[in-house]
Formats: C-alpha cells, sequence, structure tokens
C-alpha cells in the first residue's frame, strides 16, 4: 500500500504538471478531532466541472502515455477506507483545491513515510516554482506549527543550489526537526 508522502508526490506532480506557478500544501494532524488532512492548492491551468467529477474515475486521465489516471482514485480510496473523504475544488484557468481527509488514527491510515524527502524531492525539481508546506499538529503533549516557503529559503541558501546532494540532505533534515 502506498504511504502518504507518496499519495502527496502524485498530488503534487498533478499542479506541476499543471503548469501552477504557486503551489501550497497544508498537512493537519488534529487529534481532538482524530483526522489527519491534506489540502493542496495550485494556481494551474484548472478542470471543468465534468472533469472534475470524472477524474475520481480511474479510467479518465489527460496523459497520453498510459490510459488510467490513478493518482486521485487511489487517494479517495484509501481516504474513505479510514472513513475520511476526498473533495476536489477546481476552475478552468484559475486552480484546484483538493483536500484529502484521513482517520489519523484509524488501522488502516497509511503511514506518513518520507514527507520531508518528498517535500525537498519536489522543490528541487521544480526551481520555478513557489512551494509554501504548512504542517500544524495539535497534539496535547506537543503543538507544532511550521511554515516552510521556498521564498525564504532561497533567501537563506544564498545562490547554494539545492540541487546539491549535500544541500538537499540538510533542508530534509531540517525539515524533520521542525515536523517531528
Ligand atoms: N491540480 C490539477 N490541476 C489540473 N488538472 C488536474 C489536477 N489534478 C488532476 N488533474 C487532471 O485530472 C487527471 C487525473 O489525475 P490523476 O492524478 O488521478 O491521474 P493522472 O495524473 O492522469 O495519472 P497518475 O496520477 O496515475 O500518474 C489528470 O490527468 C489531469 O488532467
Ligand atoms: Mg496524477
Amino acid at each position: 500500500m502506498k504511504d502518504l508522502s507518496m499519495h502527496i508526490m502524485d498530488i503534487l506532480q498533478n499542479s506541476t504538471r499543471a503548469k501552477a506557478k504557486n503551489i501550497t500544501l497544508e498537512v493537519s494532524e488534529d487529534y481532538s478531532t482524530d483526522t489527519l488532512t491534506l489540502v493542496f492548492k495550485d494556481d494551474g491551468c484548472g478542470m471543468s466541472e465534468e472533469m472534475v467529477k470524472n477524474v475520481i474515475n480511474p479510467f479518465f486521465t489527460t496523459r497520453t502515455t498510459r490510459k488510467v489516471g490513478l493518482g486521485l482514485p487511489l487517494l479517495k480510496q484509501n481516504a474513505e477506507m479510514t472513513n475520511g473523504s476526498l473533495n476536489i475544488i477546481s476552475k478552468e484557468g484559475e486552480g484546484t483545491i483538493v483536500t484529502a481527509v484521513f482517520g489519523l488514527t484509524h488501522i488502516d491510515r497509511p503511514p506518513m513515510g518520507d514527507l520531508a524527502g518528498t517535500m525537498v524531492l519536489t522543490v528541487a525539481a521544480h526551481p520555478e516554482i513557489h512551494f509554501v508546506f504548512h504542517f500544524v499538529r495539535s497534539n496535547s503533549k506537543r503543538d507544532v506549527n511550521y511554515i516552510l516557503d521556498t521564498t525564504e529559503l532561497y533567501e537563506a541558501l544564498d545562490g547554494v543550489s539545492l540541487q546539491e546532494p549535500e544541500v538537499m540532505n540538510y533542508i530534509k533534515e531540517m525539515i524533520e526537526e521542525n515536523i517531528q
């Protein structure tokens, strides 16, 4: 089964393929409602109403290299298995919001996997895109509220390339420290 970071990679790829200039991902773990919510927002090409309806059907895709698109249907299936849901709001020429809700402590909830690694790889692969990652955890023990904004990241890197493996690893470790 796919872990959540693999789903995240998939959905972020949809946004990059849609030619988004700005992509936001919010990951929030809320212990009071027992939910883990992923909200993806992009300003890419968007989808028509009909397309949004079709897109959660596994036999629909605009890909020409492969016949079936599976990213969104699989995410929906995995979310619903944990009593969660998938919701898509989109407007042609404006952008898309994909919201996936999982039962946080549900036995079938896929593990998060390598979220920090997924973020760094996605950012490094698309230096032209402005990403904002927001990680929120409301927990009685330790609250987390962490934002990674690539505009600030590139400023801090001051010309040092994120493509360098050591730099990538350093940023990945920084993210891990902030969200653990
Ligand atoms: N953020 C988005 N903006 C615009 N169109 C989108 C977006 N996300 C999905 N789509 C459209 O919905 C289709 C289905 O997406 P889905 O992720 O399910 O499959 P896919 O990307 O085609 O294939 P796969 O994810 O299996 O590689 C895409 O081909 C694309 O046309
Ligand atoms: Mg996809």
